[in-house]
């Protein structure tokens, strides 16, 4: 009776979901009753997706829209505005019932014909696909499939430049895209000197260099092999796009940055890249994915204000640990010292807007390029304002140090404000 069960509560709950909905707006739903419900609702939600992403539901490209769930109907709608720049991916995510990350690839695949052109197996994508989406860990506040899907969704925003969009051949948005989606699985929560100074397996593996890029890479190829889906290609040409795709996630690596910016603002000063040839298009597409590994700051406040708290969430955290176990507190992680408008405003200053001031050339500049720099520009200065705000003035009088220093120190468990 399990089914006839299961199918009598979600006839019920698509009735309970104009009720809901026209009850919430006016607020008359106990707000308990409204998050069961909801839970329900989200359960009927995986229902669909979960059958979606199995491939039981026949499966057609772009058949996201024959499905007439309301969730799934709004989220293929917003599909269809997926290269905006303020695309809301956390509403997407929510939407898809936390697959984000599948939908929007097989999406672009779709828009790319990728799948025609690489005779793609779609079982074997959804198979794949599935795997990597798994792989994030989702207790991560920041390091999750949304922020994969994030990057993945600006990405795409950045291979449709007009300066870019006619020099791709199919393979480089395959790889673009490909090492967007994984180019931090398995993220295990915490930075590469955690790693090394806990003597994690990984650590020793990578000998202490793009330890988490590697594994992120490796993974990668692991879920490739896994799933068979370049199987049918000629072995040089699947061992290529493995190398290709190391080369690109590898990039992401944030202590390479200098080498990047330096070879990348050379080549515009030079004005010597040729999107003819294979390897600058790749060096481009290594620019593009730390761009969108970045983006953050660039985004609309509301979205860029979400981002930030969950990275700064995840860094105290670590700083948790680290005093937990008394390891010394790795910059950015201690939740007392480093507040998040500050530590916005360094990532900005040294990372963000270095990189983006180069890009914005590189796209001589674009409309895009002039948006996100506006966002830059003004995020920034929001958090500067933030910042001074949430200077600890009822520590009574300080003379207006930019950043006061943590008083003491070296204080042993809870001290005193
Ligand atoms: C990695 O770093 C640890 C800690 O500093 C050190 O003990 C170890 O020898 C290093 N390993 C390699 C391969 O450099
Ligand atoms: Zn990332």
């Amino acid at each position: 009776m399990k089914v006839g069960l299961l199918q009598d509560c979600c006839i019920r709950l698509t009735l309970f979901d104009i009720v809901i909905s026209a009850s919430a707006q006016q607020g008359e739903v106990e707000s308990g009753t409204r998050r069961k419900i909801k839970r329900l609702l989200s359960f009927q939600r995986y229902c669909h997706a979960s059958r979606l992403l199995r491939g039981l539901v026949p499966h057609t490209p772009g058949s996201l829209h024959l499905l007439d769930d309301d969730y799934l109907g709004q989220a293929a709608h917003m599909l269809s505005k997926v290269g905006t720049w303020n695309f809301d991916i956390f509403l997407f995510d929510r939407l898809t019932n936390g697959n984000s990350l599948v939908t929007l690839m097989c999406h672009l695949f779709n828009v790319y014909g990728l799948i025609h052109h690489f005779q793609l197996d779609m079982v074997k994508l959804h198979r794949f696909l599935g795997m990597v989406q798994e792989d994030y860990h989702s207790q991560n506040p920041y390091h999750n499939a949304v922020h994969a899907a994030d990057v993945t969704q600006a990405m795409y925003c950045y291979l449709k430049e007009p300066k870019l969009a006619e020099q791709l051949s199919p393979l480089d948005v395959f790889l673009g895209l490909m090492a967007a989606a994984a180019h931090d699985v398995d993220h295990p929560g915490v930075n590469q000197p955690f790693l090394i100074k806990t003597r994690h397996h990984l650590a020793s593996l990578y000998q202490n260099t793009s330890v988490l890029e590697s594994h992120h890479w490796r993974s990668t190829v692991g879920m490739l092999r896994e799933s068979g889906l370049l199987s049918h290609l000629p072995a040089d040409m699947s061992q290529d796009m493995e190398q290709q795709l190391g080369s690109l996630i590898l990039a992401t690596d944030i202590s390479r940055q200098n080498e990047f910016l330096l070879t990348f603002r050379e080549h515009l000063d030079n004005q010597d890249l040729d999107l003819q040839l294979a390897s600058h298009r790749h060096f481009i597409l290594q620019i593009a994915l730390k761009c969108a590994d970045v983006c953050n700051p660039c985004r609309v406040w509301e979205l860029s204000r979400q981002w930030s708290e969950r990275v700064c969430e995840e860094f105290y955290r670590q700083g948790d640990l680290e005093r937990k176990f008394d390891l010394e507190i790795s910059p950015l992680c201690n939740q007392q010292a480093d507040s998040v408008p500050s530590i916005q405003i360094g990532f900005i200053s040294y990372i963000v807007e270095p990189l983006f001031e180069e890009w914005h050339r590189f796209t001589e500049p674009s409309l895009l390029s002039q948006t996100m720099m506006g966002h830059l520009h003004k995020n920034k200065a929001r958090w500067s304002r933030l910042r001074y705000a949430h200077t600890p003035s009822d520590t009574q009088t300080h003379s207006h140090a930019e950043e006061p220093e943590p008083e003491g120190g070296g204080g042993e468990g809870e001290d005193i404000p």
